[in-house]
């Protein structure tokens, strides 16, 4: 078990990405904390993640709301007195040009994506310095790395945000023994992309993108921020991860 008795937060852990990760953590020996805005759909996630063996629990988290970290917190201290794994995954993506997006969507894209990984270092590292350190795993894009033709600014800007908060936490915080590294995913499969690709030549244009030949699974980020995760990634700090079939090396 390459988490054994190792306490996880995955923010947007109720589908997509995060309940990939959340799933895989919980096989893996992990005490996971599926911490959603959705409360139906989290529950169910954790009771199948339960049904399958693992250990996981549900909280109603907006990673925005300051007040709804400090809450989450106390209720990780109080269940699992300790904590090692934070992974900032809630993600949304307005896909509005820069011209045409009011500026109220471009706060609420900076409110979910840069503002919710900001609050929940803020919060819970003080509950990994208490556990002797941990692995802090934020979930950018492959936006977060390059201008990306098919993705509007306000995405970038986001993701590229999260990719040096990153740095700074990892250079800053490695004192501590705290490991912050970035997960650059390509396009994925997940809620979050079917919208998207009811237009077939926008499925087209992601598929053609990636030199592997096929998009991104929830399994191949969900691996990957498991090897963040333990300790065999023990000396891996400030990396930004590409899971993206090579992608970003074009
Ligand atoms: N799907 C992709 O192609 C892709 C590619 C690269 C990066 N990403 C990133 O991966 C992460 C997960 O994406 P996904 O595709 O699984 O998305 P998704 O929309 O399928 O799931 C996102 C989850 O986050 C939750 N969420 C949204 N706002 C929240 C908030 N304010 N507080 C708490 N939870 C909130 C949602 O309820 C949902 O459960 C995001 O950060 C996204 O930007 C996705």
């Amino acid at each position: 078990m390459r988490l054994a008795k190792k306490v996880a937060l995955v923010t947007g852990g109720a589908q997509g990405l995060g309940a990939a990760i959340s799933g895989r953590f919980a096989e893996e020996g992990a005490v996971v904390f599926i911490a959603d805005m959705q409360a139906d759909v989290g529950a169910k996630t954790a009771a199948e993640i339960t049904a399958n063996g693992g250990k996981v629990y549900f909280l109603s988290l907006d990673v925005s709301k300051e007040e709804d970290w400090i809450a989450a917190r106390a209720e990780v201290e109080k269940t699992a007195g300790r904590f090692d794994v934070l992974v900032n995954n809630a993600g949304i993506n307005i896909r509005e040009p820069i011209e045409e997006m009011p500026a109220e969507h471009f706060d609420k894209m900076l409110a979910v994506n840069v503002r919710g990984p900001f609050l929940g270092i803020k919060h819970f590292m003080p509950l990994l310095r208490k556990s002797g350190g941990g692995s802090i795993i934020n979930i950018s894009s492959v936006c977060g790395l390059i201008g990306h033709r098919y993705t509007t600014e306000a995405y970038t800007v986001t993701k590229g945000a999260v990719t040096l908060l990153t740095k700074t936490i990892a250079v800053r915080y490695g004192k501590d023994n705290i490991r912050c590294n970035s997960i650059h995913p390509s396009t994925v499969d997940t809620p979050l992309m079917q919208e998207l690709f009811k237009n077939p030549e926008r499925k087209r244009e992601r598929f053609g993108e990636v030199p592997l030949g096929r998009l991104a699974t929830g399994a191949d980020v969900a691996n990957a921020a498991l090897f963040l995760a333990s300790e065999e990634a023990s000396f891996l700090n400030g990396v930004a991860l590409p899971v993206d079939g090579g992608t970003t090396a074009d």
